[in-house]
């Protein structure tokens, strides 16, 4: 029985997505159905599809109580909305159904675990969330909520482990058939942990370890943790709150972490080697990951970042969306990304420039566009002429542009949209580290309307920023402070 809460917003849905047209949303990235969204939930493959649900608040732009928005996809490009999944509706979520994942059960049910919010009351009688582990199961289209729910409460948790900031389950399933799934946490000191549980059926749960404690180092709490074995190693995802920035890394305030170590299964032992920024541009937070059938680890986060949502369209009708999807690699010792190769196929109208020598502002025939695959292979001209800052300028119209900055002697990448036509004084600037191999730097950008995603070096490093600039504005232009050589090949999507 669908509830009269869960009910109103599919109605809502319906109707009020018939006001937002097609040129008004990004072309192969996902947005909500109407109004709000935030997190990636239950990414999953589910009878032959990809499944996607979010962190949804239908009546406004702005975060409210919490539903589970839903899409499918055969090719994680193109999207089908589908009716909201969960709404908080039930006494135990009654204030938020907070992120989670899914899973296929044996009886070929989809199985969803998400965080039930409930308000109440600390001791001290101020008021306080109460986190939950819940359980619906359903069909692709209508879930239906555990009698049983909640499987996970306070009650569980060690001493000393919050029932405040207690969400986000991804799960899992072994090899042997049970079940384990891994849930951000704040202990005492009040920063942040990963909690690991375990089930034989997906519905009993108990807890096993403290997986891995943040104990301060990295921001405070841990939100959205996913987790899994890649190229022989262990990979946590997660986005902690408020991290002070060290170097290059962790800039944006609420940021992304990517811990790489060894796993022993046997006895559930992660040792982190590595350390990372996720993605080192401005609009990326809480990604996770589905494993595709091909055996790609695939990666989806929320292209946005709690510290910038006011930098936004005006009258928007959504607001969210999610990042392109990445095909993830460990080489290095670091996590690497790629648009997933199904981008390829939405290629079109190939331009291309070799040898095009850059001194000066200069601009190309064919090379413009707002939904657009594009990438630069960028060299010395020759030994003797310096190039200290070579710059590519996108969705550019006088005086509009976002730009990529490259200062070759710090090997130092910057992206810039403090000219996009924003009026909000949030972080506009972004920057990372973006060494030469053999002194070549490869960038390949890809625009669709509201966004630019920058994938370096092969994937090395990734920067991801929203950009709401007036769709006219579609000019590129390149520039060389000195000479440098260029190639470009230039697809529209
Ligand atoms: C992360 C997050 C999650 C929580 C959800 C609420 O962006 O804060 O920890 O489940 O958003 O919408």
């Amino acid at each position: 029985m669908t509830s009269h809460i869960l009910q109103k917003a599919r109605d809502y849905e319906k109707e009020s997505e018939k006001g937002i047209g097609k040129e008004q949303r990004p072309e192969f990235h996902l947005t909500a159905r109407t109004g709000w969204m935030n997190d990636p939930n239950g990414f999953s493959r589910y009878d032959g599809k990809y499944h996607m649900f979010y962190q949804y608040h239908p009546y406004d732009c702005n975060w409210g109580p919490m539903h589970w928005g839903h899409a499918v996809s055969e090719d994680l490009l193109h999207w089908e909305h589908l009716p909201a999944a969960l709404a908080p509706d039930e006494a135990y979520d009654k204030n938020g159904c907070f992120s989670g994942s899914a899973i296929t059960l044996p009886d070929g049910r989809h199985l969803l675990m998400y965080t039930g919010v409930l308000q109440g009351k600390t001791p001290e009688g101020k008021p306080c969330d109460i986190q939950t582990q819940c359980l619906a199961a359903g069909d692709g289209t209508d879930y239906v909520k555990y009698e049983k729910n909640p499987v996970l409460e306070g009650s569980d948790l060690p001493e000393g482990c919050s029932h405040v900031d207690f969400r986000d389950p991804k799960l899992w399933q072994k090899a042997d058939g049970s079940y384990c799934c891994i849930v951000g946490n704040r202990p005492a000191d009040g920063s942040g942990q990963i909690l690991l549980f375990s089930s034989p059926d997906g519905f009993s749960w108990k807890f096993k370890k403290v997986l891995i404690a943040n104990q301060n180092r990295f921001g405070k709490m841990w939100e959205c943790p996913d987790f899994f074995e890649l190229d022989g190693k262990g990979v946590l995802l997660t986005s902690p709150q408020d991290m002070l920035a060290e170097g290059m890394e962790y800039r944006s305030g609420n940021g992304t972490l990517c811990l790489i170590g060894t796993y022993d299964e046997e006895t559930d032992t992660f040792i982190p080697q590595q350390d990372q920024a996720i993605d080192y541009g401005i609009d990326f937070y809480a990604p996770q990951t589905v494993l595709a059938p091909d055996g790609r680890r695939i990666m989806i986060g929320w292209m946005q970042n709690w510290d910038t949502c006011s930098f936004r369209a005006e009258n928007p009708a959504w607001f969210g969306q999610m990042s392109l999807p990445r095909e993830l690699s460990v080489k290095e010792g670091r996590l690497w990304q790629k648009p997933v190769r199904e981008l390829e196929d939405m290629r079109r109208n190939r331009v291309e420039y070799r040898d095009v020598l850059i001194s000066g502002t200069q601009r190309l025939d064919g090379i413009q566009g707002r939904k657009l695959d594009m990438e630069l292979t960028v060299r010395p001209a020759d030994q003797e002429t310096d190039c200290t800052k070579f710059e590519v300028r996108f969705a550019q119209k006088e005086p509009y542009y976002t730009s990529l900055s490259f200062y070759p002697a710090q090997s130092l990448l910057e992206f810039d949209r403090s000219f996009s036509g924003t009026r909000r004084a949030v972080l506009n600037q972004s920057r990372c580290l973006a060494e030469t191999e053999g002194s070549e730097l490869k960038l390949r950008i890809i625009l669709d309307r509201f966004s630019a995603e920058v994938f370096i070096n092969d994937g090395k490093q990734v920067m991801t920023a929203t950009i709401y600039t007036d769709q006219e504005a579609d000019g590129i232009s390149f520039y060389a402070n000195g000479k440098i050589t260029m190639d470009v090949v230039k697809y529209d999507l």
